[in-house]
């Protein structure tokens, strides 16, 4: 219940769906959070975790506390703004979790154009480079250390069909997490990657609501179902926690087994 008490946390993309589930997560451990939107924190119509309210109020009103910061994270000023936002709030940051995440279509190679390419890379690339920047910053600026948690996907660690884009952006969070751990394990700055399988959320709503793709997926993964979007919340807590403190650079895959074949 407390394993994350007194700390402060930041979860990117905390308006829906696996963002959402950690902030929630975080909260009911006692931490305190700030859930960083691109937008305002309105209630999404496609959420199944507690659907109808928003991030901010479900915590606020279940015992938990939790403000909202906006900031998109291609735009490292907007970011910068929110971690000092987070930090001017509740006067530290403990935690930080890297998970907006986005994607464009699923289409082969030949068919892309540099959108496709500069919008991924951009968000998913370019965003958890800007939130890990600004975090390592405070914790340095601190002296405290801190936890980053950054959101893969199984698709950094084997090949999605027409997906090369998205895996190839979340290959680079995976390796990007160790570069950073590394620099920064004497300074106690902690960094790990969780690797989700899908899980129905509005990223993954279309594929979802396609039976013929929602079956392969099922058939590819060995647990043969997909992942629950509340079932990030237990590696995250413990990345977050000191249960994990001699624990940095690795990436916990979170995918019934997808990976392993
Ligand atoms: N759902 C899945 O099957 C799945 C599987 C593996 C990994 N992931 C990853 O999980 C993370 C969360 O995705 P989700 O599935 O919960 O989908 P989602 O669409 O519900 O959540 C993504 C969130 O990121 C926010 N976001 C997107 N671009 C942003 C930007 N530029 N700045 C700030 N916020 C931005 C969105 O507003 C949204 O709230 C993503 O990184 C995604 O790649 C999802």
């Amino acid at each position: 219940m407390d394993r994350l008490k007194g700390k402060v946390a930041l979860v990117t993309g905390a308006r829906t769906g696996f963002g959402r589930a950690i902030a929630i997560g975080f909260a009911a451990e006692g931490a305190k959070v700030v859930a960083i939107g691109r937008r305002e924190m309105t209630p999404s119509d496609t959420e199944i975790l507690h659907p109808g309210i928003s991030t901010v109020d479900y915590i606020n009103e279940n015992g938990g506390t939790a403000v909202a910061a906006f900031a998109d994270v291609r735009n490292a000023e907007e970011v910068d703004a929110a971690v000092a936002f987070a930090v001017s709030t509740f006067g530290r940051l403990d935690i930080a979790v890297n998970n907006a995440g986005s994607f464009t279509s699923l289409k082969p190679l030949h068919e892309m154009d540099d959108n496709d390419w500069d919008f991924t890379m951009g968000v998913n690339g370019k965003g958890v480079y800007n939130c890990c920047r600004a975090e390592v910053q405070q914790f340095l600026a601190q002296k405290t250390g801190g936890s980053i948690i950054n959101i893969s996907s199984v698709g950094g660690l084997v090949a999605l069909p027409l997906e090369t884009v998205y895996c190839a952006s979340k290959a680079a969070i995976i390796n990007m997490t160790r570069v950073i751990a590394l620099d920064y394990a004497k300074d106690n700055i902690r960094v790990n990657c969780l690797s989700p399988n899908f899980a129905l959320t509005g990223l993954t709503y279309k594929s979802y609501h396609n039976d013929e793709r929602r079956k392969k997926i099922e058939d590819a993964t060995p647990m043969g179902r997909w992942m629950n979007v509340e079932e990030i919340i237990g590696p995250a807590v413990f990345l977050a926690s000191n249960d994990s403190s001699y624990i940095t650079g690795v990436t916990i895959p979170v995918d019934g087994g997808y990976s392993m074949k």
